[in-house]
């Protein structure tokens, strides 16, 4: 097509093996930050240092070059870090460049862009939000819309955005299924009834969802009764609302990833709204809206902003759709949620106090139902124990345990067996994925 093209992990791999090279699997897997060494620095490597730190997560590489090709960078353990073919502007890269621990990252993708592809800066996230608003408004008029919010950051911005545009012709159904964080189905609440949002209903099905999980310990069989009993309290509150409007369009928080299929990250999520999206519309006759289907993760938390949401609920990490019921190992009951909510908040806002909760990709408690022997005061305890989970990624496919300070994990468990009844022990999980996932179950 005679255009320029950056291969970037997988993509290197691709361009190396579709124009002769060979890509086989390495001797070591590498995974984490890199010191990669430049030995040319034109083309998209321009401005670069001799020495840069990069991100990795790949186990096969590149060993031959394709013809036409020359090195540019390297590792001790991946010879073809960066290889390019100057002449036809076709560069590829084994690291990550949009991943912060990158440290210039986004340098070596504006040389792509502007020096190489020469594109021009006319995309302002400012004027995003606006012409969202407007499609919108455009495409329902007068009509009414039903949004379901989930306490995630996707639904939220997407109602937000439908919400400027129409105000209160949208109606918002909020499922507590009782399985969601400390404080979050009040928060995500107040913040959307504080901004005018009058046809919010929060439907509180959490002795429900309870009922349903007793006795049940398989994961799978969790994931399916949440999944199932959500879409059945969603669809009751749709039908109510349906006596008293008639409404025409369904929306939902689908983002650019879920409709790709390397989007793991939110696997069960997607699965969920894939029922939505098979199921209920047709069912009721729904148009589908979908205001921020092109964006990608960090697009939509810059909509956000600039739709004035706090950094506080825009920041959050991944959370499952399942929620707390596959942290909870085994038998999810109302004692066990409380001990794991109460664990996970203080965990979480250690991690904020310190600025360490920004630097990764997911943390969380989980309750393991297994009891141990402790003292505390003169006193013999029997109790759960907590694990804690902190991970760094780049997609959720793989892992590596977040390096959290000594001193910080000690606070952390003292703060834990010390204000949360019904724990005395607290284990740190420093396995990466794989072998491990993320979650537990
Ligand atoms: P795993 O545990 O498979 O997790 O390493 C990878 C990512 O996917 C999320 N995850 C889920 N998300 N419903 C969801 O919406 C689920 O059932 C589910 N299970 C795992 C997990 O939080 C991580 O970000």
């Amino acid at each position: 097509m005679d255009v320029p093209i950056l291969g970037i992990c997988y993509g290197h791999q691709v361009m190396a093996h579709m124009l002769g090279g060979k890509v086989t699997k390495g001797v070591h897997r590498e995974f984490g930050k890199e010191t990669i060494s430049f030995k040319d620095k034109k083309g998209i490597f321009q401005g670069f240092s001799t020495k840069e730190v990069v991100w990795f997560s790949h186990g096969d590489q590149v060993s031959k070059l394709p013809k036409g090709f020359k090195e540019i960078a390297s590792t001790t353990s991946c010879k073809y870090a960066a290889f390019a073919d100057l002449k036809n502007n076709f560069f590829g890269i084994q690291f990550h460049p949009e991943v912060t621990h990158t440290q210039h990252g986004k340098k070596l993708l504006e040389n792509f862009l502007f020096l190489i592809c020469k594109a021009k800066k006319n995309w302002k996230i400012n004027s995003v939000t606006e012409s969202i608003i407007s499609e919108v408004r455009n495409e329902v008029r007068n009509k009414h819309v039903i949004v379901g919010i989930s306490g995630g950051v996707d639904s939220l911005v997407a109602a937000t955005l439908i919400y400027r545009a129409i105000g209160n012709r949208l109606h918002a159904v909020f499922v507590d299924t009782g399985l969601l964080r400390k404080g979050e189905v009040k928060q995500v609440a107040a913040y959307l009834r504080n901004h005018g949002f009058k046809k919010l209903h929060v439907v509180d099905a959490s002795q429900l969802f309870l009922k349903r999980l007793k006795d049940i310990t398989d994961p799978e069989q969790k994931r399916k009764i949440i999944g199932h009993s959500f879409i059945e309290v969603f669809e009751k509150t749709i039908t109510n609302e349906l006596k008293k409007y008639t409404i025409a369009y369904f929306a939902q928080g689908t983002i650019y990833p879920d409709r790709i299929e390397s989007a793991s990250v939110l696997k069960g999520a997607s699965k969920i709204k894939s029922h939505h999206n098979l199921t209920l519309p047709k069912k009721l006759g729904f148009k589908i809206l979908e205001p921020i289907k092109d964006l990608y993760k960090d697009e939509v938390r810059k909509v956000g902003l600039s739709l004035g949401l706090p950094n506080e609920l825009i920041y959050r990490h991944p959370f499952p759709g399942s929620g707390l019921a596959i942290r909870i190992v085994g038998e999810v009951t109302k004692e066990r949620l409380r001990i794991l909510r109460e664990a996970d908040a203080i965990f979480i806002n250690e991690l904020k106090n310190v600025g360490e909760y920004e630097k990764i990709w997911q943390a969380f408690a989980v309750l393991l139902p297994l009891k141990t022997v402790g003292v505390m005061g003169d006193a013999r305890t029997y109790e759960y124990i907590v694990a804690l989970r902190a991970v760094d990624s780049i997609d959720g496919m793989s892992a590596d345990w977040h390096k959290i300070p000594n001193g910080l994990l000690e606070r952390i468990s003292g703060a834990i067996v010390g204000q949360v009844r019904g724990v005395n022990r607290v284990l740190y999980d420093i396995t990466q994925k794989p072998p491990a996932t993320i979650e537990y179950e």
